[in-house]
């Protein structure tokens, strides 16, 4: 386990081991002498700031990141006014795309005032074989680029940039290695993102993930679990079980395991208060699954089953591989089962070909599976993806009132839905203290509604029984029983 490796004690003087985890101990190492010798130069140590952009996967990416950061001695900040500024980005709609642009504008400034700050880039958008030419030709201030398959070698590529005057970049169009065993840092004491799985196979037609994610692979469950156990004899209590498709989770594996025997498994952790997993794909979701989670203690009522379209033929152009009437029996039976489980969405609007009747299925689905919550997207074409190739683009304007309809839809469902736990004392997870306002926390329930209510920091990580008094359509204000 790494917990147990001692860097001060690894010898500088020999080669770089070949084998992993290793390498990158002997690289932690050596960023850990450069740091010093940093510290005795300018009288403190460096700093370092790692902005994410896109989701959960990202973001746990980026713990691991900073976990090495940590581990080399470099003081983390919240700012972009430091030492090494990496931001770890997303490619999934355009628009991701052009924040980072954005803010790189504004890194060069930082970086003429600090000369010697490091800027790195990664994740989803250096992938993009554009993207990297672009940012080799004209941001030319950038230092270190990687990209998602080789994260886990991210203390050599550092070393690398810190000894190298030139843009490092180093990028692999796919890999079937998974590292085990490297240090992260975590946001919350109490609750982690676990990765079971990377990449996705199901190559949705407008989506990019498969081309800057890879091929789908699965870690092994005892790998999964030992993680787990570690998070949980340091302090962590819940648990989100990451995957692009979690519902093909083992299936390539030597043994084969379904994602329903690993949450049995995850279930028998001792210490283990709530496990959530995030993402389910309709098409793979299996009765075991449902039968698992009805009879658990663990795991959270609340499932992401994105829909993406109401509409069978645009299903069908999305390469969904589902229809809508399979997706509403699916609803209907995870609903019998559970009937207190909140199921949330993803919806795209705008898709190539989407007319208003396709349009008006989508809004009998939400109808119909009356969602708890729902994210809703414009559909944004994303270059070598097969939708973008596609005839009959929606116009703009025409998308746009398709989606502030199937936004106010959504909410007023969402409103509805979240009323239904009105005056019932429920068990929250209390996450941090109140932003606005420190007499109160504010915490989750299983089904992921979000509650405030009146309490302290000491609470902070732990379950208590809260009476939700009064919904605020999103979220509620509440009373802890324990007063
Ligand atoms: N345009 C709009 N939304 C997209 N998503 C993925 N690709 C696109 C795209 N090209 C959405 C899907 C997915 C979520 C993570 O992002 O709804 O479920
Ligand atoms: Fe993209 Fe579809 Fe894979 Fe999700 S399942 S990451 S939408 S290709």
């Amino acid at each position: 386990m790494y917990n147990e490796i001692d860097l001060d004690r690894i010898d500088l003087t020999q080669e770089a081991p070949a084998q992993e985890p290793v390498r990158q101990y002997y690289f932690m190492a050596k960023c850990r002498k450069w740091v010093q010798e940093f510290e005795t130069k300018n009288k403190r140590r460096p700093t370092a700031c790692i902005q994410t952009f896109g989701c959960q996967m990202n973001e746990r990416d980026s713990e691991k990141m900073r976990g090495i950061l940590e581990n080399i001695g470099y003081e983390l900040t919240k700012t972009e006014e430091a030492d090494f500024v990496l931001y770890n980005t997303c490619t999934v709609r355009e628009n991701a795309n052009l924040k980072v642009y954005g803010h790189l504008g504004y890194l060069s400034g930082l970086k003429k005032k600090n000369p010697q700050m490091v800027i790195a880039l990664c994740g989803c958008m250096m992938q993009e074989p554009d993207v990297a030419e672009k940012i080799r030709t004209s941001y030319r201030y950038v230092d270190l680029v990687f990209g998602t398959h080789n994260i886990f070698k991210f203390a050599e590529l550092l070393v690398t940039a810190l000894e190298s005057d030139r843009m490092v970049m180093d990028l692999w169009k796919d890999t079937d290695k998974i590292v085990e065993d490297l240090p992260a840092e975590r946001t919350y004491p109490f609750k982690s993102g676990v990765n079971i799985m990377f990449g996705c196979n199901n190559f949705c037609s407008y989506c990019i993930v498969p081309y800057v994610r890879g091929r789908e692979r699965s870690r092994k469950p005892e790998d999964i679990i030992r993680e787990i156990e570690g998070l949980v004899a340091d302090g962590v209590v819940e648990v989100m079980l990451l995957g692009q498709n979690v519902n093909s989770y083992g299936k390539n594996l030597e043994e084969p395991v379904s994602f329903a025997q690993l949450l049995q498994m995850v279930e028998q952790i001792n210490g283990l208060k709530r496990i959530r997993f995030m993402t389910s794909h309709p098409k793979d979701l299996s009765d075991d699954l449902i039968a698992v989670m009805k009879d658990s203690k663990k795991i959270c009522r609340h499932l992401h089953l994105p829909l993406q379209s109401g509409s069978t033929e645009i299903l069908k152009k999305m390469n969904r591989r589902y229809t809508k009437e399979q997706y509403l029996a699916l609803a209907a039976k995870i609903r019998e089962a559970m009937p207190d489980i909140s199921i949330t969405t993803d919806i795209i609007v705008g898709f190539p070909g989407e007319r208003e009747e396709d349009f008006q299925e989508t809004l009998d689905v939400v109808r119909k599976v009356r969602y708890d919550s729902a994210f809703t997207f414009i559909y944004s074409k994303r270059t070598g993806t097969p939708a973008a190739a596609m005839e009959n683009q929606v116009p703009g304007d025409v998308v746009k009132d398709r989606f502030n309809r199937l936004l106010a839809l959504v909410q007023e469902i969402s409103k509805e839905q979240s009323e239904k736990v009105q005056g019932q004392v429920l068990p929250v997870l209390v996450e941090q203290q109140n932003e606005q306002d420190d007499s109160l926390v504010t915490g989750r329930l299983s089904n992921n509604l979000l509650v405030h209510f009146p309490g302290n920091k000491e609470m902070i990580g732990t379950i208590v029984d809260v009476h939700l008094k009064e919904c605020k359509g999103f979220y509620y204000l509440g009373e802890s029983m324990i007063q």
